[in-house]
């Protein structure tokens, strides 16, 4: 098979390292890829936007299947337009991806189709939005409807910090994502990602892991796009898992169906298991970065014919996929700053050295010069990986191999996994 996987980053490098073990696999081109995939894989240089460029290039690379890796490739229609040209696409329809893009909408979408979520209010303009605050308590959760790479939620502890947050985010605080803003209830419990494959008809669990979304160590700082996963995570009792499939990613996969907009790709859940059972924080219209790379790590089944059962409706004749007994854990480097205003171009050393079969570093935001020296974009650059025995070991081998990275410019938390080894 010729499989064209679209996206640049971390989560994509992991999905190229996975897809290009595949024996099914004869030729594999990213687009636009990065250094460390260009180890695994063929690049190209079109963006996941430049949707009629990726098209004519699966053209003529006679592509069985494009995968989709990042939202901005789904919003801007890239599995419309392969749909159209006859090219099998792991990924939704823009309609479909809807469920991500925003966020007003998918509050709605989950009122229609009874899925629980937190109590929310949508507002278009900032005297509107603290108006709406009385409507709420402390700690409030102020969103940018938008796509805004994870960063577009602040939870704000009082009154003042909600208002600043709103007037942040109509002031451009979120760029265009923050033209309408959710205010949603604050949900007590703890977090979870958890993935479901999609072919339009049926649908199949397909793991979870728990992300650290917060910049600093003991869940200190603004919120990121991820700064660390690992897998198993203990939240995910079995009884959670089938009641989330239940609740949660059935009535989705049915009701998107049923709106017009079957979903074929992975559905990524955002859930807080509270006291009251699983609840919707979100929904994502691919796969979690970094828990793909996790996930990737753990997955012993062959990843491109679940792939391709999506693209082409299939899925019902797929076994569960079989995930290794090891634990994984991912620990995401960053220029310092990130998610604010970080400084592009700093060098970093030692990234590409052997670390042993256990250890695997994905790049993310990285670059190399005429010069051959890797360097850092502005946010996430990172991310090194792990599988041990338990999540104890795991953790040891990962930041083993983080403390020989020589990167003076970077950061990263020291505390993945710490909820599951407080347990
Ligand atoms: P999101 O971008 O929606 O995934 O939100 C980022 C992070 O904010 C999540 O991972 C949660 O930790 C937190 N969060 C979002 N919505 C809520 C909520 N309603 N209640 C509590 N925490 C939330
Ligand atoms: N790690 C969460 C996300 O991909 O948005």
């Amino acid at each position: 098979m010729n499989i064209l996987l679209v996206g640049s980053g971390g989560r994509e490098h992991a999905l190229a390292w996975k897809i290009a073990q595949s024996p099914l696999v004869k030729r594999l081109v990213a687009s636009p890829g990065n250094p460390g995939m260009a180890k695994v894989c063929e690049l190209a240089e079109w963006k996941p936007t430049e949707v009629a460029r990726l098209v004519q290039l699966a053209k003529e690379m006679a592509a069985d299947l494009v995968v989709i890796g990042p939202e901005l490739a789904i919003e801007a229609g890239l599995a419309d337009a392969l749909e159209e040209a006859g090219i099998p696409c792991f990924g939704p329809t823009a309609a479909a991806g809807r469920l991500e893009s925003s966020k007003a909408f998918t509050k709605a979408f989950a009122e229609r189709h009874h899925i629980p979520t937190a109590r929310y209010r949508i507002c278009e303009d900032a005297p509107a939005a603290k108006a709406a605050l009385d409507d709420f308590e402390p700690p409030y959760v102020v969103k940018a409807d938008g796509l805004a790479a994870g960063k577009g939620v602040v939870i704000a502890q009082d009154r003042a910090a909600a208002e600043a947050a709103i007037d942040d985010a109509f002031g451009g605080g979120f760029g265009s994502a923050g033209q309408t803003i959710v205010l949603e209830e604050y949900l007590e419990g703890e977090i979870g990602s958890l993935f479901a494959l999609g072919d339009g008809r049926s649908s199949m669990v397909f793991g979870w892991a728990q992300d650290h979304k917060r910049a600093f160590d003991g869940e200190e700082g603004p919120n990121t796009g991820g700064m660390g996963t690992y897998s198993p995570a203990p939240v995910f009792t079995w009884d959670l898992v089938e009641e989330v499939r239940e609740r949660l990613v059935e009535p989705a996969f049915k009701g998107i169906a049923r709106e017009g907009a079957p979903y074929r790709g992975v559905l990524f859940v955002e859930l807080m298991a509270t006291r009251d059972g699983p609840k919707l924080v979100e929904f994502n219209a691919r796969f979690g970065d970094p828990e793909c790379q996790v996930l990737m790590l753990r997955l012993e089944s062959d990843i491109v014919p679940y792939l391709m059962a999506c693209a082409t409706g299939r899925l019902h004749e797929m076994p569960a996929p079989r995930w290794r007994d090891e634990h994984a854990v991912c620990v995401v480097l960053a220029t310092q700053g990130y998610p604010g205003k970080a400084e592009a171009g700093s060098v970093i050393r030692g990234a590409d050295a052997d670390f042993g079969p256990d250890v695997v570093v994905f790049h993310a935001g990285t670059s190399t010069g005429e010069d051959g020296l890797l360097r850092a974009g502005s946010g996430r650059a990172l991310n090194v990986c792990a599988v041990g025995a338990d999540l104890a070991e795991a953790r040891e081998k990962a930041y083993g191999a983080v403390a020989s990275i020589d990167w003076p410019e970077g950061f990263h938390r020291t505390d993945i996994g710490w909820r599951a080894l407080a347990r």
